[in-house]
């Protein structure tokens, strides 16, 4: 029995490095939906059935509990696969509330995907949580597919991020909420971009200790001292994957298929 953790791509391999730190004996599965990555343009219909098919293949794979490592798939699916399969559910959630907990100037900035932005649980999101604060969302086309061709800090990527939080700086935000599980992977970037006096918040760890929570609850977590193994699978192109994720996840390389 594994933990399934899937994304529209490479995405979710920042939440599954979380998820291993914290729990290195679990046995995990990786789906990477790279063949119809980025999911962040695409009509909520063919995301809820992209997240179905993979929900099934990684049931079938013995999954007990499935991370959905994309705060986009997220937003289209997490509610139907809870209502639809018996098995435990982690979503993503952009760090809203603990950004409005520490903004000094009162302003908040949210990079995502536009299909996470404009998606009504994120609405809800704010509205629980926003209060007083000024939170400003910004998409970011681009970034995502930066980050499937392993540029993490080329002049392109660079040009981009610069593009993405200019405005939020302009507007004095002081807290930056990475809400695509791709962005961690810019973190070093998108810091040297903004500077040291504006923190960047993801959701990572927090979900891998939510992960752990429901194991435990489950009585189902792995007592043994043993390192866990990772499967990995793609709907793209099977090299490509294993190279980026060899540059991704480089203290696992070699670490199961
Ligand atoms: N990692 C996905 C997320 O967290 C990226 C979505 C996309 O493929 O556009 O939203």
């Amino acid at each position: 029995m594994s933990i399934g953790i899937f994304d529209s791509g490479v995405g979710g391999i920042s939440v599954l490095r979380e998820i291993r730190r914290l729990l290195p004996a679990e046995d995990l599965i990786y789906y990477a939906d790279s063949a119809h990555c980025p999911y962040g343009g695409k009509p909520r219909e063919q995301i809820l059935a992209r997240s179905t098919a993979i929900t099934e293949f990684l049931i079938a794979q013995g999954a007990r509990l499935i991370v959905v490592a994309c705060n986009t798939a997220t937003i289209a699916a997490v509610e139907h696969l809870r209502a639809t399969y018996p098995l435990s559910f982690v979503g993503m959630e952009p760090a809203v509330k603990p950004a409005v907990a520490l903004t000094r100037t009162g302003v908040v900035g949210v990079l995502a995907t536009g299909a996470a932005l404009a998606g009504e649980k994120f609405h809800r999101l704010l509205a629980q949580h926003a209060g007083g604060v000024r939170v400003i969302t910004q998409p970011c086309p681009g970034l995502v597919e930066q980050v499937e061709r392993g540029d993490l800090d080329g002049p392109q990527t660079r040009a981009l991020v610069e593009r993405y939080t200019r405005p939020l700086l302009a507007q004095r935000a002081d807290v930056l909420v990475l809400g695509c599980t791709h962005y961690p992977f810019l973190r070093p970037l998108i810091q040297d971009v903004v500077g040291p006096a504006v923190t960047l918040l993801d959701t990572g760890e927090a979900v891998a200790r939510q992960t752990q929570r429901l194991l435990e609850r489950q009585g189902a977590l792995v007592g043994a001292q043993r390192l866990g193994t990772i499967a990995w699978h793609t709907s793209g192109d099977a090299a490509a994957f294993a190279r980026l994720r060899r540059l991704l996840l480089p203290e696992d390389d070699g670490c199961g298929g």
